[in-house]
Formats: C-alpha cells, sequence, structure tokens
C-alpha cells in the first residue's frame, strides 16, 4: 500500500526533467577529464539551481552528505520555492563521478521525490544490496541465502538454469569471494566498473539487458534511489546497511535509524510512490548520454512515476549559447 498523499506528481514529473538534465549539461565539458570532483560540482550546482525553481517544499534526505561536509545539497537541505506539496527528496547529482571522468559508459544524473517523510533516511555508510526483476513471487530470494542459493532460487522460479542467469556485480576486491562462489554455479557475471543505481534498474527488464540480478555492497543512498526507481519499473530490492566504525553508526542514529540489522525491503525505502527522473550523461543502456548535434546538444531523461506506472523518455535539444 502506498500513501495516498496528492504531491503533484503528474506536473512534478514533467518538471524534474529539468532539473536532471541541466546537471547532466553542466558536467559535459568535464567527460573524459579526469576531474571526478569538478564533474560532480558542477552538477551539483546545476541541480540546485534548477530545484530552487520548483514550486515544492523540499527537504533533501538523500543528498551530498551531511551538512558540515557538502556544503550544497547536504541532507537536511530545504529546495523548491516553498509554494507548493511538502516532499522528501532523494537525489545524486551525478551517480559515477568516475565513469565521467574517464568517459565510460552509464553515468547518470538522478533524482527521486515523494510525499514528505516516506523516504529512507539511509545514511551516507554502505548497504549490502539484492535485487530482481518484476514478476517474480515475493521473497524469492533474500539477503540470507548464500549467492549460490540466490541463483539456484531465481532459476527455479525463471524456470531455467542457473547458467541461464546472469547476475551483475561492482568489480571491487571486497565482491572476489563472491563472484567466484557465483561462477561456480555457472550464472554469467555482468561487472559494472561503478553505478549501481543503473546496475539495480538494468533488472527492470531482463529481456532488453541480460541482466537478472544485481547483488553486492554499495553506497546506501544509491539504493534507496534506485529502490526509488524499481518501484516504478517493477522489482523487488533488499538493503541491509553495513558500519564500518562507530562514526558510521553514529550517522545512522542521526538519521533516526536503531535497528542497525535490519533488512529493508523496497516498500520500507520507499513508503509511498515516487516520481524519479534520471538523464543520461555518458553513453548508457538505460539512457543515451548527451550528444552533441551542430548547435545543440541532444539529452535523454527517463521519467518514471510509480503511481501510474508511467515510463517516459524524453529526449531535449539544448542550444548551445
Ligand atoms: P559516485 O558517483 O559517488 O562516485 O558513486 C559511484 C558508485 O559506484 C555507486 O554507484 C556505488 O553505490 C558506490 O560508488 C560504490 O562505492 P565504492 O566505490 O566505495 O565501492
Amino acid at each position: 500500500m502506498t500513501a495516498a498523499t496528492d504531491f503533484n506528481d503528474d506536473m512534478l514529473s514533467l518538471a524534474l526533467a529539468r532539473v536532471t538534465e541541466a546537471a547532466a549539461l553542466a558536467c559535459r565539458p568535464l567527460i573524459g577529464r579526469g576531474n571526478e570532483k569538478a564533474a560532480d560540482q558542477a552538477a551539483v550546482n546545476a541541480m540546485r539551481l534548477e530545484l530552487g525553481k520548483l514550486d515544492i517544499a523540499g527537504t533533501v534526505v538523500i543528498g551530498e552528505g551531511e551538512r558540515d561536509e557538502a556544503p550544497m545539497l547536504y541532507i537536511g537541505e530545504e529546495v523548491g520555492t516553498g509554494n507548493g506539496p511538502a516532499v522528501d527528496i532523494a537525489l545524486d547529482p551525478l551517480e559515477g563521478t568516475t565513469i565521467t571522468a574517464k568517459a565510460m559508459p552509464n553515468s547518470l544524473t538522478v533524482i527521486s521525490v515523494a510525499p514528505r517523510g516516506t523516504m529512507l533516511h539511509a545514511p551516507d555508510v554502505y548497504m549490502d544490496k539484492l535485487a530482481i526483476g518484476p514478476g517474480y513471487p515475493e521473497n524469492v530470494v533474500n539477503l540470507d541465502m548464500t549467492p549460490t542459493q540466490r541463483v539456484e532460487a531465481l532459476a527455479k522460479a525463471k524456470g531455467c538454469q542457473p547458467s541461464d542467469i546472469t547476475v551483475c556485480v561492482l568489480e571491487r576486491p571486497r565482491h572476489q569471494e563472491m563472484i567466484t562462489e557465483l561462477r561456480a554455479t555457472g550464472a554469467a557475471i555482468y561487472l559494472i566498473g561503478d553505478g549501481d543505481v543503473a546496475g539495480v534498474m538494468h533488472c527492470s527488464d531482463p529481456d532488453t539487458t541480460g541482466i537478472d540480478m544485481y547483488m553486492g555492497t554499495g553506497g546506501a543512498p544509491e539504493g534507496v534511489l534506485a529502490a526509488g526507481a524499481l518501484k516504478a519499473l517493477g522489482g523487488q530490492i533488499w538493503g541491509r546497511l553495513l558500519f564500518r566504525n562507530d562514526d558510521e553508526r553514529g550517522r545512522a542514529e542521526k538519521a533516526g535509524i536503531t535497528d542497525f540489522d535490519r533488512v529493508y525491503s523496497l516498500n520500507e525505502m520507499v513508503r509511498a510512490d515516487v516520481v524519479f527522473a534520471a538523464t543520461g550523461v555518458t553513453q548508457g543502456s538505460l539512457v543515451a548520454g548527451l550528444r552533441p548535434r551542430g548547435d545543440f546538444i541532444e539529452t535523454e531523461t527517463l521519467l518514471l512515476r510509480s503511481k501510474t506506472g508511467e515510463r517516459r523518455r524524453m529526449s531535449c535539444r539544448h542550444p548551445l549559447t
């Protein structure tokens, strides 16, 4: 069940396109320039400027970090004109800073909006994530299963062999053991260098992407953003926060989290309907990257509304000024 709060999601959905487009366009001169920080800052500045124009009373719940370490779009920052619905905002002005700096595929600018008080305030820690696409029984896989058990359970539910399953995993030394175990099941592994929001979203359409399941640890904020996308696209995701030290546990307490071992399902991370927007920066398999076209730059944006299941792809030609 989702909260019935009206947050003007139909109009807001369209307006969000300008927000993610602006962030993407701001990154363009920094693609392939080896400077992650500059690319991220450019995206943050542009996204914040556009958000300020929206008629919402927005609070950033997933943002660039704590107030003392991120001067803009920090957790708790109020954005928008204040004239409009009270909403929670999860954002990542540039999801894939390294990808952008290296001109590799699938970097996105991302934002998700939901009625106030309905999104998990995930602290900036790691999250153990597991996601699958639509059409499976609830909890057909879970975080307590071993990687082998997950592949076997999903294959059974899909009516195929483990060797027909493809799992998307972030390529990190911490995942090596899991990758070795997954390979032993016969499953294929789709390794990504960065960008697990896109990684999770790929599960929503296995026929097109070839990816059935996502697993591994990545940023908790990205977990909530991915949950917002799957809420609209269909699929299931589970996340468990991981803490490396007391400072990280302190961040969670500050965000109101008391049960450190809790597994969050999709509807616990995103408790009401959401609108979601993502614009491609570098070339991607979900949305096209920025494309120069003479005097214009073309953007492609994916807009999702969970209330209606609408998926809109918008391409826009932005005049070069
Ligand atoms: P940034 O865009 O902030 O660099 O994040 C990219 C990313 O790959 C996320 O998609 C992912 O959740 C996280 O980094 C993984 O963190 P780490 O690089 O520490 O493994």
